[in-house]
């Protein structure tokens, strides 16, 4: 995980992530179930899938641009990266963008309600086991453009 004020570019650590209500964590790889069904027990996350993305994925691009667009959910969005990487906009309690680039062994939740975007790198690929609480709160609501 790295992770930067995006306005001003200074580092952003676990601690202030955690401040700001982003949950952050490595998980060892292969021994990652035992906690996520902990985690997933204390939140109340009773679905589990995985979610892979790649250059052979059929509307790559549409895909892309769905998550591009600054949305929340009504619940929290949980993703352990399995393989590839990705990158979290996410506002801060004062509306500024935290960066926020995940890889292989980093689990990470966006808090429900909170407004992010995402993108994958150049590599354009990501595998990640997702949590939900339900499926039907996994809509995105996006936000209004600014003025
Ligand atoms: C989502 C992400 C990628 O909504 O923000 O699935
Ligand atoms: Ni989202």
């Amino acid at each position: 995980m790295r992770a930067h004020w995006l306005d001003d570019e200074t580092p952003i650590g676990p601690d202030e992530l955690a401040a700001q209500g982003v949950h952050y964590q490595r998980l060892e790889l292969g021994a990652h179930q035992a906690p996520l069904d902990a985690l997933s027990a204390a939140q109340g996350y009773v679905h589990q899938d995985e979610v892979s993305l790649s250059p052979e994925t059929p509307n790559l691009d549409a895909i892309e641009q769905k998550f591009l667009g600054e949305h929340l959910h009504t619940e929290d969005e949980v993703r352990f990266v399995l393989e590839g990487e990705g990158v979290f906009d996410i506002r801060s309690a004062d509306d500024r963008w935290m960066r926020v680039t995940v890889e292989r062994g980093d689990l990470i939740v966006v808090p429900k309600d909170r407004h992010h975007r995402f993108f994958l790198t150049e590599a354009k690929a990501i595998r990640c086991v997702r949590l939900f609480q339900d499926k039907a709160g996994w809509e995105p609501h996006y936000r209004a453009p600014a003025g």
